[in-house]
Parts: structure tokens; C-alpha cells; sequence
């Protein structure tokens, strides 16, 4: 069943609420692959009813980034959320988020403005306002459907860890499930858009898992200095792969590591014919 509206959906789960149901809400953006597919299912597994949110968020996009093209498919979504067992779709308008007219300068929007620590590095750095946009969207979910769980992927780390951190320092009463990252057999990482890719460039776009999974590889074999590890990577790469970031973070605040521990997520970002393709692996 696919809501549009925040009254309708409001109706729904105050009748699941009166009987004493638990609440999981999976947020995306729509274009749902096997990625989202294992979030839905995860909530199912854990809760009464599932929400699952298709909204393309305008407010997390930048300039010249592909808000107008990203990829809209409810049809083909409403199919995969049946066969994960997810019980409602709820895809509002930006004028049933936003309001009329929706003007979404910081000027005109109450938003909710994650740490500059967690976000001014890794996607932050070339994503300007792209975490306040999600932090406002996710606080707003969380608020319409007040779940008792929200699945969020490891796929969007940094994501995964400003949300986790939102939660604790705003006492939202909801629990973070991190979900791990499903991929292709490839090594590929499920993402909406892949399906921007040719088959050229999604040969190209193996390079970052392997990347990831070589350093992980290295790092078993006892190699910790980080500026080593960093080293192997360069043979993956070639003419078409544009690197943004290659960098060893702490899983839980994101603080640079020097030597590499078991506490460490390698994150990737590479452009290959001006797609943008994230990845990460936490070490061990
Ligand atoms: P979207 O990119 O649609 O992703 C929705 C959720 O699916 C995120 O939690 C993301 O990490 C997860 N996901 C995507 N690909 C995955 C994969 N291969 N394996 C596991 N999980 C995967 O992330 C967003 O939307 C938005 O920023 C949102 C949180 C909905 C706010 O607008």
C-alpha cells in the first residue's frame, strides 16, 4: 500500500500502535535494489509493521548534483517492498515534506545541523549542507512515524554514524540498526545509482572494492601503517578513475587513524566518467 500523505499515514499507526505493535521504519530514496531489499527484511524480522520511506529528499542534493535525474521508479519499488514482507510505502510529495511552495533555503527551514567534526570531511567535503538536508529529513521521518527502529546501511557510513549521533544527543527514542552492505558477486556495492553505469565503467567501478578488499587483505597479513596500506591501492586505478578520498577513519567518530586497528573503516570515493561511487570496509 503506497501513503502520500503525513495524516493518512499518521492514521495507520495509531491503529497499530493500540495494538501494542512495534514500529520499523526503513528511510531511502527510492530506486529500491536487494541493498534496501535486506533492510526491509531485517525490520520485518524485528518488528510488527515495516514503513518503508521512497522519498528523493531536494534538500540533501547540491547544486548541479542529479536531484532531477535520480532515479524514480515507485512502481517497480511498491513490487520489492511486498516480496520483503514491508507493510506500507509512504512517498510524499516535497510539498507534503516541505510545504506549499517549499522553500528550502536555511532561511525559510528549520533544520537539523549534524557536528561540523562528523561532516566537514569524507562526503561532507565535496557534499556542502548534504548532512543537514539528511539529518532534517530523517528527524522529520522519525517524527511522522515515530518508529521504534530505523535500518539504516553500512553502505552510507558516514551517514550510518551522524544518524547514530543525531539520536544520542537529541534523545530521539528510536534505535539505530545498522545493516551490512549487500553486494553484487563482483564485490560491486548495490547502489541506486549504478544504474547510471555502462558496462565500461561498471568494470571500472570494481575498482573500489577490490581496493578495499586488498588493503583488508594486507592489513590480515600484518601491514598497519596507514600510508602503506594506502599505497597498494594505486595499481587498481587508471586514466578513467577520478579519486576524491582514500582515507582510515575510527568507526565510531570518525577521527583520522595513522595505524590502522580493528576499529578501522577504510573509505572510498572515486568518480569514473562523472559518477560517483562510494565504498568503505571496516578492517579485520
Ligand atoms: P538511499 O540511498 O536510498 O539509501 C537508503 C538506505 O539503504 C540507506 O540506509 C543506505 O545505506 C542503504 N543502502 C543502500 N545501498 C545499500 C547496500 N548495497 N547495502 C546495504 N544497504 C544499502 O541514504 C539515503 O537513501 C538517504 O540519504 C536517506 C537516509 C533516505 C535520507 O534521505
Amino acid at each position: 500500500m503506497i501513503i502520500h500523505t503525513i495524516s493518512e499515514l499518521r492514521k495507520i499507526i495509531k491503529d497499530w500502535q493500540k495494538e501494542g505493535l512495534s514500529i520499523g521504519l526503513v528511510p531511502t530514496m527510492g530506486a529500491l535494489h536487494d541493498g534496501h531489499k535486506s533492510l526491509i527484511e531485517k525490520s520485518v524480522s524485528m518488528c510488527g509493521k515495516t514503513v518503508v520511506s521512497v522519498f528523493v529528499n531536494p534538500i540533501q542534493f547540491c547544486p548541479g548534483e542529479d536531484l532531477d535525474k535520480y532515479p524514480r521508479t515507485l512502481i517497480q519499488d511498491e513490487i520489492l517492498v511486498n516480496k520483503a514482507g514491508g507493510d506500507v510505502i509512504f512517498a510524499p510529495s516535497p510539498a507534503e515534506m516541505y510545504g506549499e511552495g517549499h522553500i528550502l533555503s536555511n532561511d525559510f527551514l528549520t533544520y537539523v545541523v549534524p557536528p561540523y567534526f562528523y561532516t566537514d570531511k569524507l562526503c561532507g567535503k565535496s557534499r556542502t549542507g548534504h548532512f543537514d538536508g539528511v539529518c532534517t529529513v530523517v528527524n522529520k521521518l522519525f517524527n511522522i512515524v515515530r518508529p521504534d527502529f530505523a535500518f539504516f546501511g553500512e553502505k552510507d557510513r558516514q551517514q550510518l554514524i551522524i544518524i547514530k549521533k543525531m539520536v544520542k544527543d537529541l534523545n530521539i527514542p528510536v534505535e539505530i540498526v545498522a545493516c551490512p552492505i549487500v553486494r553484487e558477486k563482483s564485490g560491486l556495492a548495490l547502489s541506486s545509482r549504478n544504474k547510471y553505469l555502462n558496462e565500461t565503467q561498471k568494470t571500472d567501478a570494481l575498482a573500489l572494492s577490490k581496493i578495499l578488499f586488498n588493503i583488508n587483505d594486507c592489513f590480515k597479513k600484518g601491514i598497519k601503517d596507514v600510508n602503506a596500506l594506502k599505497e597498494t591501492a594505486y595499481g587498481f586505478l587508471n586514466e578513467n578513475h577520478d579519486l576524491e578520498y582514500l582515507e582510515f577513519r575510527d568507526a565510531d567518530n570518525l577521527e583520522e587513524k595513522t595505524v590502522a586497528d580493528l576499529n578501522t573503516v577504510v573509505f572510498i570515493a572515486v568518480k569514473t566518467a562523472g559518477v560517483r561511487l562510494i565504498d568503505n570496509l571496516k578492517l579485520g
